[in-house]
């Protein structure tokens, strides 16, 4: 491994927060911070001094989307009733504005000619990733494949500032289903928060009512019991689709900033789906979704004891992304999270193994985390420093290669694959993919994926094992200063060669199966000849 890789796998083992304690924390800041639409050409100075007079501001940063906008973090909940006690309602001429007051403003400048002529534009902190052409280059620049993994993470993953924004987000919705709900919770969950996330992709956000269910210290005294009147509906699912439903409306017509709003009730999950134009992603609002917050955290767990995890994680994702293996439409595809499990499964199934199973950590678990959601067991350690760091030293060289070539043979047809038991298992029923969920056991993450979907990922993993193995012998395109390594397999051409390449293997197979049967004829001959001792 490079020195980069080995620096930061020295960082396996300190101690890392717990899955809830980011959360919190992150939950707690982000209610103490506002978004602001400001122009350009503005002064940072100026603009900080102007809200200081509300109260310390701990953090800010600015970023572009739509617009210029800037996350202000204060260091007191208090600053924000402060500001928005000077703010006005928006004088639209020919519109009416719904007047719902939130944490999103928009800042203008008194004298736009004079303040903003001699004004260079304030720096923007960056919220997408690379075009795939630059990060191309780049990784032909590194001076290992391991260390263009790591490159690539770094490009792709979330910044702090970007992740701040997500718990933002998270936040100014809260705050309208605090209009229903005033004791509920919005809360990040998917790739938002579980180490695997790249810039630009989608918020999954978890409406937490359970708050709100959970029974009061009751009182010990007194001949009596005292209960809410509540409506009841027939199922859980209908009480989600129903609060869905409403807080949809909500965000479609009060919800600065949203658009696109789509309530998707039907789903498995039900769901609402909308644009958040300010922070420049897409959101997915789910309730009653417990199970996935618990698998969040056992991925976070899972990224944050070796740094090979993410990195093998994040180049598999582009990888998938580049050559159409998963798609941002929803259909036949593999899914990243489906990805992530695989590659989860074969870090298990080194030798020795990269990371433990699901029952491992289930088995390191204390009292308090045990968690049955649904019926379902959902334990493991959250304690991070619980977990013997693994003795294996393989380099992502190693790894991407033998990722490849382990998925280029799998046998999909039989087995399934299983993080809890880390182990192959005999596939229940007939999906081309079975990928038992960890919680839900008897639920198969990808039952979506098609044959022939799976088919080009088993043909593009064995092209990229094949591309990776000839660079090895020495067989690299280094000399012509071709892409190599991670930077060739993210090339258009590896999936046409495939194609053509299958076309190659199957004379060649043909061939060999030919030779194959000259053999037995000969043999047979030969046993004949010698009287078949
Ligand atoms: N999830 C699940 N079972 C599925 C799909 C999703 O349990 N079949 C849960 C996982 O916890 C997943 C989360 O829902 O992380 C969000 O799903 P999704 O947005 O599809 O995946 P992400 O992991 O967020 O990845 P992406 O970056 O593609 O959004
Ligand atoms: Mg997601």
């Amino acid at each position: 491994m490079g020195g980069e890789g080995k620096t930061r796998d020295s960082k396996v083992g300190t101690r890392k927060k717990t899955f809830s304690e980011v959360q919190a924390e992150r939950l707690e800041q982000a209610q103490r911070t506002v978004l602001i639409n400001c122009p350009a050409k503005i002064s940072e100075k100026k603009f900080l001094t102007y809200l200081s007079h509300h109260g310390k501001i701990n953090s800010h940063y600015f970023y572009e989307s739509y617009g210029t906008y800037a996350v202000v973090e204060f260091s007191e909940k208090d600053s924000i009733a402060s500001l928005q006690d000077v703010t006005r309602t928006p004088g639209i001429e020919e519109e009416c504005a719904v007047p719902f007051k939130s944490r999103l403003f928009t800042l203008t400048l008194k004298n736009p000619s004079t303040q903003a002529a001699h004004q260079a534009p304030v720096h923007c902190h960056k919220q997408s990733t690379i075009l795939i052409n630059d990060l191309v280059q780049k990784l032909c620049s590194a001076d290992s494949v391991s260390n263009q993994l790591y490159t690539l993470m770094d490009e792709y993953q979330l910044t702090e500032e970007n992740t701040k924004l997500r718990f933002l987000v998270c936040s100014l919705i809260q705050d309208i289903a605090c209009a229903y709900f005033p004791e509920c919770t919005v809360k990040p969950f998917g790739s938002s928060v579980n180490t695997f996330g790249k810039l630009g992709c989608d918020l999954d956000m978890f409406l937490d009512l359970d708050e709100i269910g959970r029974s009061p210290t009751r009182a010990k005294t007194g001949p009596f019991y005292m209960e809410y009147q509540m409506k009841r509906v027939p199922s859980e699912r209908i009480a989600s689709q129903r609060i869905l439903s409403v807080i949809g409306d909500c965000i479609d017509n009060f919800g600065a900033g949203c658009v696109g709003v789509q309530k998707i009730l039907n789903a498995r999950c039900p769901l609402v789906r909308f644009s958040h134009q300010p922070a420049g992603f897409q959101c997915d609002l789910t309730t009653n979704n417990r199970v996935a917050m618990r698998s969040s955290e056992l991925l976070y767990i899972y990224g944050s004891l070796d740094s090979r995890v993410r990195a093998l994680v994040f180049s598999v994702r582009c990888w998938a992304r580049v050559h159409g293996i998963t798609s941002t439409i929803p259909g036949p595809w593999i899914t990243n999270f489906s990805l992530t499990i695989m590659a989860l499964f074969f870090l298990q199934k080194r030798t020795p193994p990269i990371i433990p199973t699901l029952d491992q950590l289930k088995d390191l678990a204390d009292a308090e985390d045990k968690h049955i959601i649904e019926g379902y067991d959902c334990t493991f350690a959250s304690n991070l420093n619980k977990i013997k760091p693994t003795e294996n030293t393989e380099t992502l060289d190693v790894l991407l290669s033998d990722f490849f070539e382990y998925f280029g043979n799998f046998a999909f047809n039989k087995n399934s694959i299983n993080i809890r038991k880390g182990k192959e298992q005999n596939k229940p029923e007939p999906s081309p993919l079975y990928i038992q969920n960890p919680f839900e056991r008897a639920l198969n993450i990808s039952k979506n994926v098609q044959e022939k979907q799976l088919d080009r990922f088993v043909a593009l993993a064995r092209e990229c094992a094949w591309i990776l193995q000839q660079e090895d012998k020495g067989h690299s395109s280094l000399s012509n200063s071709q892409p190599w390594g991670l930077a060739a397999l993210l090339l258009p051409s590896v999936a046409s060669n495939c194609v053509k390449g299958k076309k190659k293997r199957g004379q060649a197979s043909e061939r060999i199966k030919s030779l194959l049967d000259s053999l037995k004829i000969n043999n047979s001959e030969s046993l004949v000849n010698n009287g078949g001792k």
